[in-house]
């Protein structure tokens, strides 16, 4: 298979070492930094087949069905391009492609993702859908933060008048709601339609303690996967331990958080091009936080943007949900 790949500066080695010294000096990672190695991809693919509502079978899977099945039958006659923001796999992306298919659609598909091993293993997935309607993929990988105006690129790649579908399934969890707010907006042109899943707090919890959702955090697989991280920037495993607990975001929406941060037992320096960053015994590095949300939380997210949930497919007891918006 060949695909002209198209691959952002922010990707690029040296930009990534700069973002990851940065990170090491806030002591915070962003969610990117676990994505990018073939082994955090693979690791990152186990923990979600184990404890992802969508990823096992039956729980929350129909809800993205039935979502593609939604937003495909709404389209207009002619062409759709289906942006995959923080593709993954490209797995729940593929379903609004068969969903494009059994309509007898060309669809184009563009997977981004900030880890090549995932763009490539979405366009992979995705090929026998796209190209044997005549269908193009582009794959692109870029970190979503970075400044761009990625609306006005993809709109050159297609023929006027193509639909389009943006995807952010699985990134309101990873990212904070005024970022995520903020890279659905360099990819967002009037008339899109947005499909986004959202980890719901668990039906009868108040969302302080979150304790019914912590085991899908603090488990073998998170640590296996977090800890890629810590190895490859030289933080010893023996040097600390991974603890798990919830937060309150302090922006709009105050959606709460289950965050893991790694707490040093011991001093631990590191040593980069870029300098030296030392960490007392006692001090945290931040690794993750993965944002809950009811579903009206959803809805607050989305209308800065100037979008609007039309619709919603929600397993509570599952902890998940699909939102597809629309401008205005
Ligand atoms: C939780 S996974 C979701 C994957 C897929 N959409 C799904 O729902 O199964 C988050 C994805 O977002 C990507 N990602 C996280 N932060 C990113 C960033 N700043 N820029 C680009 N991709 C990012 C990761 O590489 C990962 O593939």
């Amino acid at each position: 298979m060949r695909w002209t790949s198209h691959i952002h500066g922010s990707v690029s080695p040296v930009a990534r070492a700069a973002a990851r010294w940065q990170a090491l000096v806030r002591r915070q990672v962003p969610a990117s930094f676990h994505y990018e190695t073939p082994r955090q991809a693979r690791l990152w693919r186990a923990l979600h087949e184990a404890v992802s509502p969508a990823g096992q079978a039956g729980a929350a899977w129909g809800l993205y069905e039935q979502a593609a099945e939604a937003v495909v039958g709404r389209l207009p006659e002619g062409e759709v391009l289906v942006i995959g923001l923080g593709c993954g796999s490209g797995r729940k992306d593929c379903r609004v492609l068969e969903a494009c298919r059994a309509r007898g659609k060309r669809a184009h598909y563009l997977p981004v993702d900030v880890s090549l091993p995932l763009v490539l293993t979405a366009a992979e997935a995705a090929a026998p859908l796209v190209e044997a309607g005549g269908g193009r993929i582009w794959p692109v990988v870029t970190d979503l933060t970075a400044e761009e105006d990625w609306g006005a690129w993809w709109q050159a790649q297609v023929p006027v008048g193509t639909a389009c579908i943006l995807t952010f399934y699985g990134m309101l969890p990873s990212l904070a709601p005024e970022e995520a707010r903020a890279c659905l907006q360099r990819w967002l042109r009037p008339g899109c339609w947005m499909l986004l899943s959202a980890n719901l707090m668990p039906a009868g919890e108040g969302g302080e303690s979150l304790q019914g959702v912590l085991p899908q955090y603090d488990n073998d697989f998170t640590r296996q996967w977090l800890s890629v991280f810590l190895e490859d920037v030289g933080v010893p495993l023996s040097s600390g331990s991974l603890r798990f607990f919830c937060e309150r975001y302090k922006g709009s929406p105050s959606v709460p958080a289950v965050v893991a941060e790694w707490q040093f037992h011991e001093p631990v320096e590191i040593r980069g091009e870029e300098g030296v960053v030392y960490y007392e015994a006692q001090e945290r590095l931040r690794m993750l936080a993965s944002y809950r949300y009811l579903p009206e939380q959803v809805a607050e997210a989305v209308q800065p943007l100037g979008q609007r949930v039309i619709a919603s497919w929600v397993d509570r007891d599952a902890g998940e949900g699909v939102f597809l918006c629309a401008g205005g």
